[in-house]
């Protein structure tokens, strides 16, 4: 058993996230997280709301509200919009807490004593209208890289290029519109990465687990020679900046911590939120590896525009520190969801965001197709076409109708009653190996994060256990030989067991259901399947006359109706 720290990327405040924000880091870092307690690890899947910095005051301006309440609403709206899709957060916290801001504060002074934080002029947009320096998406204009008019001043939209809002052509406020915008001179504090490039890179090159995109991104940054960071910003909600007194640091009145400063380090925050809720919690166990974290594995989940800040600016913030935090060592970084091949967009009405998702399919739906189509070699379009094909097919067809036959049939013909009586023979030894090679390799999916491949592998178990019935035929024996038709029966309705459990980290809502109905006590639910010879006993596990029952319908079927009119609300083919 090992203990696991899990953390997805935190999804930014200013706004319920769209189902491809939630395919790219929250959703498989709860399947991988649901499969490892499964295995028995001890699992700490830590999430929060990214509340600071330009996102989230530009937001609460356009709802006319108080930034800090619009975070109390939003908070609670993600929150609701995950307990929807099943998140299993052991804790989803706030980067706002007062415990990252300390946080925060405490690794500048300490890196600021290091001397890898340090005070320097540097050139930031001022607009006269607004009478107030624009940082970030506070400016917007045309981009250096591709001439896209709509570069917002940290990122480009359009390339993925990271920009610094001098670089903008033809700059304009966010704010007012206003074109009277010049370059001024401020101080702000950098973070002097380039100090750190050397021991960064033999970090990173000693990395395995890291998947080759997370691997070519980092090298890549490190490879164009890490630039110093400003770590602060002209903005008055976030942290703020203060010296070793706790007063607000000279000169850094109306200033604060860049978000993306705070942010990774809210991961810690929240987990100290996490410990704080019960007195035998203990983060220092998961964070500090002077206190038991050194036995930890620690694994992120995240969107690939996310790679750079984890793997060189969070960690020069931790080793800078020279104290003991412990470092990521397993990476999982996603490709993007596209609507049909676009972007999502809230008002062109184009694609589903996470609170929508409720009115339209339960969430089992969206979790298995978004983890069968996960965006892991390339960006995956959504269509409700495929949607539609995915459940119908996998959900429906494969593992529903397994289900509903052979326990209805149960019902039928044995009372209800698991049925004793027959021998094994070549049917149950083929369903037998089939499941021997095949489940020790969907863990090994599991372990290694490859959740196309997880997925495809739970339904070629399905639908070995649809082979297995055809071959078994139980309803032809039954008439000449009740003994046979017995044991078909008793291995189908193990069969349904065992799909239930492998099929709880990815549709736990179903598998629930399943095992409910097959009086499967809680205990009896895990992933200890014990080896070739216990996957071969699971098969005849059941004890001879429990009771079970046919569950409701698991999953109905998408009609081409829902289709067009899912099309007319959201998007679609056009
Ligand atoms: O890109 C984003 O959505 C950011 N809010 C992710 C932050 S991850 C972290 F906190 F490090
Ligand atoms: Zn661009």
């Amino acid at each position: 058993m090992s203990k696991i720290l899990i953390t997805s990327a935190l999804p930014y405040i200013n706004g319920v996230k769209h189902l491809g924000n939630l395919a790219g880091s929250m959703l498989p870092a709860d399947v991988y997280a649901r499969a490892m307690r499964l295995l028995g690890h001890d699992v700490l899947y830590i999430c929060a709301t990214d509340e600071h910095g330009t996102p989230a005051e530009l937001a609460a301006q356009a709802e006319g509200m108080d930034v800090s309440d619009y975070c109390d609403k939003m908070h609670e709206a993600q929150k609701k919009a995950g307990a929807y899709f099943g998140l299993s957060y052991d804790y989803f916290g706030r980067s706002s807490s007062a415990a990252t801001h300390k946080l925060t504060q405490a690794f500048a002074l300490t890196l600021e004593t290091n001397g890898l934080i340090e005070e320097r002029v540097s050139q930031q947009v001022y607009s006269k209208a607004d009478q107030r320096y624009l940082p970030d998406r506070y400016v917007e204009g045309t981009c250096p890289g591709c001439d896209f008019e709509g570069a917002r001043g940290d990122q480009c939209d359009n390339c993925g290029k990271l920009l610094d809002p001098i670089d903008l052509i033809n700059p304009y406020s966010a704010i007012s519109g206003s074109k009277d915008v010049e370059v001024r001179d401020t101080n702000h504090l950098y973070l002097k990465q380039s100090a750190m490039s050397d021991k960064l890179r033999d970090w990173v090159k000693a990395a395995d687990g890291w998947p080759p995109l997370a691997m070519s991104i980092a090298l890549k940054w490190l490879d164009e020679g890490l630039r110093d960071r400003a770590i602060t910003r002209d903005l008055s909600w976030g942290v703020s900046v203060v010296d070793a007194d706790g007063n607000i640091r000279e000169g850094f009145e109306g200033k604060v911590f860049y978000v993306w400063f705070d942010a990774p380090i809210a991961y810690i925050g929240a987990t100290q939120d996490w410990a704080a809720q019960v007195p035998e919690r203990d983060w220092e166990s998961w964070w500090r590896t002077d206190k038991g974290a050194d036995d930890v594995r620690y694994v992120q989940f995240m969107g690939k525009d996310n790679v750079a800040f984890h793997t060189l600016s969070f960690p020069v913030t931790l080793m800078g520190s020279g104290e003991p935090w412990k470092l990521v060592d397993q990476l999982k970084a996603f490709n993007w969801v596209t609507w049909y091949g676009g972007k999502f967009s809230t008002s062109q009405k184009r694609g589903v965001f996470m609170d929508q998702a409720r009115e339209i399919a339960p969430s089992d739906y969206w979790r298995w197709h978004l983890m069968a189509n996960a965006p892991e070699g390339n960006d995956a379009a959504f269509t409700w076409e495929e949607f539609q094909a995915t459940i119908n097919s996998d959900l429906a067809n494969v593992l529903g109708n397994f289900v509903n036959r052979i326990t209805k049939y149960t019902v039928g013909k044995f009372d209800g009653k698991v049925p004793d009586g027959g021998v094994a023979g070549e049917a149950e030894a083929w369903i037998t190996s089939e499941l021997q090679t095949r489940i020790p390799q969907l863990i090994a999916y599991y372990e290694s994060r490859e959740f196309r491949k997880a997925m495809a592998e739970t339904r070629a178990i399905w639908a070995a256990g649809n082979e297995y019935l055809t071959q078994a035929a139980p309803w032809t024996h039954y008439k000449t030989d009740v003994d046979q038709a017995a044991i078909g029966t008793r291995y189908g309705l193990n069969l349904v067991v065992l799909f239930g459990i492998i099929a709880q980290p990815i549709i736990p809502d179903a598998a629930a259901k399943i095992l409910d109905a097959m009086n499967i006590p809680h205990a009896n639910r895990s992933w200890n399947f014990g080896g070739r010879e216990g996957i071969a006993a699971l098969l005849d596990a059941l004890p001879r006359g429990l009771n079970i029952t046919a569950p409701d319908v698991l999953f109905t079927k998408i009609e081409d109706d829902d289709v067009s009119a899912w099309s007319q609300s959201f998007g679609g083919q056009t």
